[in-house]
């Protein structure tokens, strides 16, 4: 029954061994021998302190949240803390690798807390949708004051040793022997609660202000506020209370229908990282090489070198590799201001990259990222000459948006190396790359592309070789929803405002004037000859590119933007609208955002459906992760799919047939109930 948590000794010290591989997650288990042992140690006059440390990689880097969805089961954490609290007996929580949620609220139970370096720590919960529930809330107050409390609850931080240290999450750092110095450290002076210490003092208008700016950075989402409201409390009432209160919220917090929603998003990622396992081992990832020096491949070199990986970056064009040059060294500079990156750090990134037009320096690399423009006969004469320069066993991937893999993997006489692996802009921040295998793809080329991913930091999903992969099929069947409530009476900033209004981090139309209405314009351009003359056409965009408004580099879009760069909403943008409608002979009329939000969304969720049954994505998850890590789908609803499965079925297959029928007689209707995404009709 103890079995989780060894009990050693070392003199009259109790060692308690935490011991739950891989990641020591709390658990019932974990819990019920974590106060059997102390309650053993209690009872043994021959020990006078006691020690709780992890086995293997960490300390507890956070509960199991697998239980999360039902009751938990006793004993409960706050229990097993209040056993340590209780005790008369010193206790000193030893921290390595990760000490966080649960993991460092049991620490915060010990009289003092040492961790070695590298440790990360922290207080996770609001990143889903709970808040501390075993008085994270009340204690970490009283170490580094309310306001630093609330920023780091309601960010979710994750703070290193050495910080930690600093703001007194900690109290010390072990400078050799994590155990043996805990050990010392547990034989000096008595008791030393958190929950008892007073609350540092602070300005008042201080906490208001950390208070405000932690609830506009979390949206003003219901756990972020209850959080504040908690750390808030810290010191107004007695520490009893103040834990009765803490645990009351989460206890309701956790069943909430955002908790769940984000639960189902962080295991769905955990899932597509692991891909569709084909069983390959990943090849060996010591360098990038990357061709084109543009928008993508500056950034993903970027990616790479911030990772601390050596670059080749290569493009033909002198002038790109000196704005890419530029470009990198400028982002490099404000990482180390922003203290992402070490001046350290910085410097071996600097050095670390070696810009060239010539392709034969490409064979250092194990991983070639190609870049170049959208356009399969460019490409496929770039693989060609990657074939002839990319050592034995090097991933070759490219980073198409909307091209065929396969071709582009014929150009080479090793088809089975080639991948897509397609990122978002800006690519040094984007979390998300779509990792896309083609019909020759090995399973090692598939491992690597994954391997990829995890070591720039990125969150991958495998997606199907097919026009657009996962995210940029779905993304313009939603944009296509929104132009055709643009031709029929909305507004961009209407259209834009009920979307944002539902979550998303930017409205369709804010978005196609970031990124340039341009490249859709030539693309539609392109596919005009083989366009079914049945489906809906909107020719509004077209309207614009012809008048010169391109977005933001023009200076206008569907907005216009002023020296600020803020979007305004702009009358002639407005007129060429209403052109547009007088055209096709359409009488505008008002379209509140409630019919804004539902058929767009629709629209979306029936192509995420179409999707799923071509099998392009494999799980309804990979859906999810794709939208809210590459478009800014809120992830509080736990992206697309997972937000459907909560709307009533019934409602939601009505708008579905309406959003397909918006699109015209070509367009298929996805199979929702079959996909078991809606409830089927009957149980509705
Ligand atoms: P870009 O036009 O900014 O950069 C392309 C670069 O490739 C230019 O610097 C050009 O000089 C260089 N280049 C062209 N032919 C070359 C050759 N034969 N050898 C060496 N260098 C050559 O284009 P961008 O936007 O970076 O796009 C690159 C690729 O990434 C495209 O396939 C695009 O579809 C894809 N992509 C673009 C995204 C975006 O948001 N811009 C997002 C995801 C993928």
């Amino acid at each position: 029954m103890s079995g989780k948590v060894h009990l050693e000794r070392d003199g009259a010290v109790a060692v308690l061994v935490i011991d739950n591989p891989p990641v020591n997650a709390g658990s019932a288990a974990v819990r019920r021998a974590l106060l059997a042992r102390i309650a053993e140690v209690e009872a043994d006059p021959a020990l006078t302190a006691g020690v709780l440390i992890g086995a293997g990689k960490s300390f507890i880097a956070g509960s199991d949240l697998r239980e999360f969805d039902l009751p938990l089961a006793d004993p409960q954490l706050p229990q097993v803390i209040a056993a340590l609290e209780g005790s008369a007996k010193r206790w000193v929580a030893a921290l390595h690798g990760a000490a966080l949620g649960g993991g460092y609220e049991l620490a915060l139970g010990a009289d003092a807390r040492i961790a070695a370096p590298g440790t990360v720590l922290g207080l996770p919960e609001c990143g889903l949708g709970i808040i501390p529930g075993a008085g994270g809330t009340q204690k970490l107050p009283r170490l580094v004051g309310r306001s630093r409390a609330i920023a780091l609850i309601c960010g979710g931080t994750r703070v290193g040793a050495a910080e930690a240290l600093e703001l007194g999450m900690i109290d010390a750092l072990a400078a050799g022997d994590l155990r043996a110095e805990a050990v010392a450290l547990a034989l000096a002076s008595g008791k030393r609660r958190a929950i008892e210490r007073d609350v540092p003092e602070e300005p008042g208008a201080e906490i208001e202000a950390a208070a405000r700016k932690a609830a506009a950075k979390g949206r003003q989402r219901p756990h972020i506020l209850e959080a504040i409201a908690q750390v808030r409390a810290v010191g107004q009432q007695p520490a009893a209370e103040g834990l009765a209160a803490e645990r009351a919220a989460f206890e309701h917090l956790r069943l909430q229908p955002e908790a769940r929603a984000l639960r189902h998003i962080f295991f769905a990622e955990r899932e597509a990282s692991r891909g569709a396992a084909t069983g390959g081992t990943p090849g060996p990832i010591r360098g990038f090489g990357v061709l084109g020096a543009g928008t993508m491949g500056a950034g993903i070199a970027l990616a790479a070198l911030q990772a601390g990986y050596p670059v080749v970056l290569v493009d033909s064009d002198p002038a790109a590799l000196d704005r890419a040059r530029k470009r990198i060294g400028d982002e490099i500079g404000r990482s180390a201001v922003a203290g992402r990156l070490t001046g350290e750090a910085a410097e071996a990134a600097r050095a670390a990259l070696t810009l060239t037009d010539e392709m034969a320096r490409l064979g250092e690399a194990d991983v070639l990222i190609e870049a170049v423009i959208e356009d399969l006969e460019v490409k496929r004469q770039v693989f060609a000459r990657l074939d002839s320069v990319a050592k034995p066993g090097a991933l070759l991937a490219t980073n198409t948006s909307y091209l065929d893999i396969d071709p582009i993997a014929a150009a080479t006489g090793r088809p089975e190396a080639v991948v897509g692996l397609h990122f978002f802009s800006p690519a040094h921040v984007m979390k998300l790359l779509e990792v896309v295998p083609g019909r020759s793809s090995s399973s090692e080329a598939v491992a690597t592309g994954l391997a990829v991913a995890r070591a720039l930091g990125k969150q991958p999903v495998q997606a199907g070789n097919a026009f657009g992969f996962i995210g940029n099929r779905i993304y313009a069947a939603y944009r296509a929803a929104s132009e055709f409530l643009l031709e029929e009476g909305a507004l961009p900033q209407e259209v834009d405002a009920a979307l944002e209004g539902f979550g998303l981090a930017m409205g369709p139309f804010a978005v196609a004037d970031l990124s340039g209405l341009d490249i859709a314009w030539r693309m539609r351009q392109q596919q005009a000859p083989q366009r079914d003359p049945r489906a809906r056409y909107v020719e509004i965009p077209d309207l614009l590119c012809a008048a010169g408004r391109l977005g933001r580099k023009t200076g206008a879009g569907y907005y216009r933007y002023d020296e600020a760069g803020k979007r305004q909403p702009d009358p002639a943008a407005e007129a060429l609208i209403a052109e547009a409608r007088a055209r096709k002979g359409v009488i505008p009329r008002v379209l509140a955002p409630e019919e804004i939000r539902s058929r767009v969304l629709a629209a979306l969720v029936n192509e995420a459906g179409l999707v799923l049954e071509e099998g392009v994505a494999a799980r309804p998850g990979d859906v999810d992760v794709v939208l809210v890590n590459g478009y800014g789908f809120p992830r509080w609803t736990g992206g697309p799919l997972h937000w459907a499965g909560q709307q009533d079925p019934a409602r939601l297959a009505a708008d579905c047939a309406r959003a397909v029928a918006d699109f015209g007689p070509q367009k298929k209707a996805a199979d929702l109930a079959g996909l078991r995404i809606l409830a089927s009709a009957d149980k509705a």
